[in-house]
């Protein structure tokens, strides 16, 4: 998909399976407009709404080298920036005396770049993925640099403290926005010198065209799987966040075992259950929620009623588990 170019830095390739519904088109004819002026771009929205995705796609349509970061409460500024690492090893050899040779061992260690630095000097585009998550004092080096074009690095032999940012360099963040996963606040500073785009969960025909696309069911149980889900995120919305990933293990593991949603059964029921209710809820709540999925199957299969599925065969369910194992 991606070939290496530098150590960790790729040139990212299209991804086939990258859907541009008329809404994906729209936030991305912005963000390459805000990018091609240098301006960086900040993708912001719950989990699950195509962040990551969608800046890896940007990065491609710039067609630099990229370089991939992920945000980290451990991070401290060497992380972004580099660090002094190792020992640089000097042969001397004694031009009068020739039998003695002598290695000695330089005092000064070595400077390693990081990806910042990297990305900087080579004009890659970085793509900063959940930025929010580093304390806002390890993305301090990004001020100047989003501000000024200047990276400032501890000094060196090489180079006196700072270099200057190459005119190809490009950055791309992403974050969950902070009530929803509670990490740092991210620091005014930084995100004043981004545009942030606001990404939501996606609009019922691009789901559709996802699940669709990354599953290879058929677009009509594409759209009753896009239905159960939406239907589910409404009535769930206050307790638990629902992303197209859920729709999208339906739809992989459909595919798996060659079902077309035609008639509810037990099987489905409980592959819909598991997928779209999330890890967090008592064993109550929990069956509650298993009764509504039940329903909105039914509802979107214009199906005979919930008693309907008591003639489930579990005969049916071992032959299949065999064949899987
Ligand atoms: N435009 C798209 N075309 C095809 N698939 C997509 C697209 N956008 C998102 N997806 C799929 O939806 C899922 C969620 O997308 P992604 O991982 O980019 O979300 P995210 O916002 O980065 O989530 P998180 O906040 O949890 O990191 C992934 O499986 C991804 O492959
Ligand atoms: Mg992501």
């Amino acid at each position: 998909m991606s070939k290496e170019y530098l150590p960790g830095s790729v040139f990212v390739s299209p991804s086939e399976a990258f859907v541009e519904t008329p809404s994906i088109k729209k936030v991305m004819d912005r963000a390459i407009s805000y990018l091609k002026a240098n301006i960086p771009v900040h993708l912001t929205g719950p989990t699950g709404t195509g962040k990551s995705t969608l800046a890896m796609h940007l990065a491609y349509k710039l067609k630099q080298p990229v370089m991939l970061l992920f945000g980290d409460e451990e991070f401290g500024t060497s992380d972004l920036v580099g660090d002094k690492m190792g020992y640089r090893k000097s042969k001397l050899v004694d031009n009068f005396i020739h039998s003695v040779m002598k290695t000695e061992e330089d005092v000064s260690h070595r400077w390693v770049d990081n990806r910042l630095t990297t990305a900087c000097k080579e004009g890659f585009t970085l793509i900063y993925d959940e930025f929010n998550r580093s304390r806002p004092e390890a993305n301090n080096a990004l001020l100047s640099v989003l501000e000024e074009g200047i990276l400032t690095i501890p000094p060196s032999e090489e180079e006196g403290g700072y270099i200057k940012v190459h005119p190809n360099f490009r950055i791309i963040f992403t974050s969950n926005p902070y009530e929803y996963s509670g990490v740092h606040k991210t620091q005014d500073a930084l995100l004043d010198r981004m545009v942030s785009i606001h990404l939501d969960y996606f609009d019922e025909m691009t789901e559709r065209a996802i699940v669709e696309t990354r599953t290879g069911v058929t677009a009509e149980d594409a759209m009753k799987i896009v239905g159960i889900l939406r239907d589910f995120r409404l009535m769930t919305s206050s307790t638990q966040a629902i992303s197209i990933r859920a729709g999208i293990i339906i739809g992989k593991i459909l595919k798996q075992r060659n079902m077309r949603i035609e008639r509810a059964n037990l099987l489905l029921a409980d592959i819909c259950a598991d997928a779209l209710i999330s890890g967090r809820h008592t064993s109550d709540a929990r069956e509650k929620m298993r009764r509504v999925v039940i329903e909105l199957i039914h509802k979107h299969l214009q199906d005979e009623p919930v008693a309907h599925l008591a003639d489930y065969d579990e005969q049916e369910t071992e032959h299949r588990l065999e064949a899987l194992i």
